[in-house]
């Protein structure tokens, strides 16, 4: 594993890395216990994941942890997954103290339930200060959602006569984001098979590059992430331009 490490160039880093955090019932499912079950050991993965992106320099962290469309899984899931948010924020300010983590949150938060948007206003306030690395939860996230309330914003804009619609840019537009101020990702990273992107971070992974892994949420650890960042720095992000362009700047 460290061997694995040790292959990462150190120059090459990704700042951003956004994780849509998939498999955890069928890892479950796999192993004949409740998928519910699943869950908890993704929390494991969580902590893992984090740390290791810490000690080699990530600054964000985004883990898409609930989407807008799950709350139409079954109650007892929905409520499970609530209760389990609770349960690990409380249990990880400690940790995540003592390790420089700064927890955020973007997505529609106002409409989770009171306990749970009570303890991540919590986790968010004691983490303010640590600035190792900032691990950003997507909850009751949709990036359609997101794009429709920044539109929203600059529409009024409009109308009360601060800008003219011609006058808006893309980074008026970023400004009314819930990652404003977050760099871009340079990675997203898709665990358990599958290839979507599920309504996360539309307008943010314009330019990112895609790695999807077949291994289940709670089985993607250290040497999963090194080894998706190693792919990263094997690829030649060229925005438009050719290669030859590249080599020669
Ligand atoms: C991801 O695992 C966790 C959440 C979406 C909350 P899933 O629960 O989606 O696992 P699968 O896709 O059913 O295996
Ligand atoms: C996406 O996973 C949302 C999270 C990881 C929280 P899902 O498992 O809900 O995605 P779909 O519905 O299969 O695309
Ligand atoms: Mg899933």
């Amino acid at each position: 594993m460290s061997d694995l490490k040790s292959k990462i160039n150190p120059e090459n880093i990704p700042q951003h890395i956004a994780i849509i955090m998939d498999g955890n019932g069928r890892w479950a499912k796999q192993k004949g216990i409740p998928r519910v079950l699943g869950h908890h050991s993704g929390v494991k993965s969580v902590r893992e994941v984090t740390e290791a992106a810490a000690q080699i320099g990530v600054k964000y962290l985004t883990l898409y942890a609930f989407s807008t469309e799950n709350w139409n899984r079954p109650p007892s899931e929905v409520t499970a997954l609530m209760s389990l948010l609770v349960e690990t924020i409380k249990g990880e300010i400690r940790d995540l103290n003592k390790n420089g983590v700064r927890l955020m949150a973007i997505g529609d938060i106002e409409g989770l339930p009171p306990a749970t948007l009570k303890t991540l206003r919590d986790g968010i306030e004691k983490t303010k200060d640590n600035d190792r690395v900032t691990l950003v939860l997507a909850l009751n996230y949709s990036a359609k959602w997101e794009i429709l309330r920044a539109t929203r914003y600059l529409a009024e804009k409009v109308k009360q006569g601060i800008c003219l619609p011609s006058e808006i840019t893309e980074a008026m537009f970023e400004h009314e984001l819930s990652t404003y101020g977050m760099p871009d990702p340079e990675l997203l990273i898709r665990t358990s098979g599958e290839a979507r992107l599920s309504n996360f971070l539309l307008w943010q992974v314009a330019y990112t590059e895609l790695y999807f892994t077949p291994v289940f949420w709670p089985d993607f650890g250290k040497e999963e992430l090194f080894n998706a960042i190693l792919s990263y720095q094997n690829r030649e992000r060229r925005f438009g331009k050719t290669s030859e362009q590249l080599s020669n700047e």
